[in-house]
C-alpha cells in the first residue's frame, strides 16, 4: 500500500483559516436547539441523531427525546421499547439501542456522569471517532477533530485533494489534516463551523463560493475545480428487491412480527414481510401459509411502497386479508431468520414501529384492491 501523504498547512495559513471561519460562524450559524447547551448528554444525543439525518428532521425528535429522557439515568432506566417509540420514524434504529447500552454503562461505571475524555468516550457502544470528536470538542473543549461528509468535501476542495475520498487511504489523510487543523482555542466551534460551511456554503452541488469565508485560500476555486471535487468512487447499482407485506385483521387484532436483534429494524414490529418475486395474491397466500401456518385469502393493493436502503432498494407489494379463526401463527424456522416473535396485536400504537410500517398501515386502510385470489390448499 502507498504510504499516506501528510499535508502540512503552514501555521500562518492555519491562523487565517481559524479567524475567517470563526467570524463567519459567529455571524451565520443556524440556530439549533443543541447549540444552547454544553451538556454532554444533549450534545451526544444531537450528534447521534444528526448522523445520516437532516437538521430539520432531527429538531422535533431531539426535543421530544430530551423531554422524555432528560438525563442519562432516565435513559438508562427506560425500557428499550419506550426509546424506540420516541425514535420511530428517524431510521437507523441501531443508534437508539447503542445509546441505551451506553447510558447503562455510564450509569453503572461513571455514576451517570458522561466521560469527559475522547479516549473514554470511544470505549462506549455506538461512539466512534466522529461522535467522540464532536462531543469532546463541543462539550469539553478537547482539541480533537471531526470528519463527516461535509468536512471531507470542504477539505478536499480547500486543499485540492483529487484522490477518491471513499478509500481508507484518503480517509486517513483527511483525518490527519483535520487533526492538524483543529485549534486549541474553541475546537468545538471550529469543528461545527467546518460542518456548517459544508452544509450551507460548500455544498455538493452549486457551492456558493462568493459567500465563502475561505474563498481566498481555496485551491479548488483557484483552478475552478470546485464542481469536480471531491472525487467519490462510482457505486455499483443498488439491487432492487421485490417484497410482500401482509396486513391481516382478526378479532384478536392485527398480525405483527418483531424483528430480530442484530439486523435491519431490530426490535421493531411490522406486518410480516418476505421476498416475493411475483406480485400475485395466491403466491403471497401460499408463502404466508408456509411461513406461519395461517391459511388466509389475500387481496393485493394497487399501490406499493418503496424503501431505499444504503445497499438495497426494496419495493413492497401490500396484501390484505382477514382471519376469523382463533389460531395463533407459528414462528417457523424460515420466519425466525428475521423475526423473534409473531402474534396478534390488538392496538398497534402499543408497539414501536418504523415509518415504513406506518405507511403500509395507512395504505391498507381504505385502498383500492385487486380481486381476491383463492387461498392455498391446506397441506
Ligand atoms: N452536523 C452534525 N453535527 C453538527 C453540528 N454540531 N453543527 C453543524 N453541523 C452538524
Amino acid at each position: 500500500m502507498k504510504s499516506t501523504r501528510f499535508d502540512r498547512i503552514p501555521a500562518a495559513l492555519q491562523k487565517h483559516i481559524h479567524q475567517r471561519l470563526g467570524t463567519w460562524f459567529d455571524q451565520h450559524k443556524r440556530p439549533m436547539l443543541w447549540r444552547n447547551t454544553h451538556d454532554p448528554y444533549a450534545v451526544w444525543l444531537s450528534e447521534v441523531m444528526l448522523q445520516q439525518t437532516q437538521v430539520a428532521t432531527v429538531t422535533p425528535y431531539y426535543a421530544r427525546f430530551l423531554q422524555q429522557f432528560p438525563d442519562i439515568h432516565a435513559l438508562a432506566a427506560a425500557p428499550l421499547d419506550e426509546i424506540l417509540k420516541i425514535w420511530a420514524g428517524l431510521g437507523y434504529y441501531r443508534r437508539a439501542k447503542s445509546m441505551h447500552q451506553a447510558a447503562q454503562i455510564i450509569a453503572s461505571t461513571y455514576h451517570g456522569i458522561f466521560p469527559s475524555t475522547y479516549d473514554n468516550m470511544l470505549k462506549l457502544p455506538g461512539i466512534g471517532r466522529y461522535t467522540a470528536g464532536a462531543i469532546a470538542s463541543i462539550a469539553f473543549h478537547e482539541t480533537v477533530p471531526v470528519l463527516d461528509g461535509n468536512v471531507m468535501r470542504v477539505l478536499a476542495r480547500l486543499l485540492l485533494i483529487r484522490d477518491n475520498i471513499a478509500t481508507s487511504q484518503t480517509q486517513k489523510r483527511l483525518w490527519q489534516i483535520a487533526e492538524a487543523l483543529v485549534p486549541q482555542t474553541n475546537p468545538g466551534d471550529f469543528n461545527q463551523a467546518m460542518m456548517e460551511l459544508g452544509a450551507t456554503v460548500c455544498t455538493p452541488k452549486h457551492p456558493r463560493c462568493e459567500s465563502c469565508p475561505l474563498k481566498s485560500f481555496c485551491m479548488a476555486r483557484q483552478r475552478n475545480m470546485q464542481n469536480q471535487l471531491p472525487v467519490k468512487q462510482r457505486k455499483a447499482p443498488t439491487p432492487h428487491i421485490e417484497m410482500a407485506a401482509v396486513v391481516i385483521n382478526s378479532p384478536q387484532g392485527q398480525l405483527l412480527a418483531q424483528r430480530k436483534a442484530g439486523g435491519l429494524w431490530e426490535h421493531l414490529w411490522e406486518f410480516p414481510a418476505f421476498e416475493l418475486s411475483r406480485r400475485n395474491a395466491a403466491a403471497a397466500s401460499q408463502q404466508l401459509f408456509n411461513l406461519t401456518g395461517l391459511n388466509i385469502k389475500l387481496k393485493r393493493l394497487t399501490e406499493s411502497v418503496t424503501h431505499q436502503l444504503t445497499h438495497r432498494h426494496l419495493e413492497y407489494t401490500i396484501f390484505v386479508g382477514t382471519s376469523k379463526s382463533k389460531r395463533n401463527p407459528l414462528l417457523t424456522t424460515a420466519l425466525a431468520l428475521h423475526y423473534e416473535s409473531i402474534r396478534w396485536i390488538s392496538d398497534m400504537s402499543d408497539v414501536p414501529k418504523s415509518r415504513l410500517t406506518e405507511k403500509i398501515s395507512a395504505l391498507s386502510i381504505n385502498r383500492q384492491q385487486i380481486p381476491a385470489a383463492k387461498p392455498p390448499a391446506a397441506k
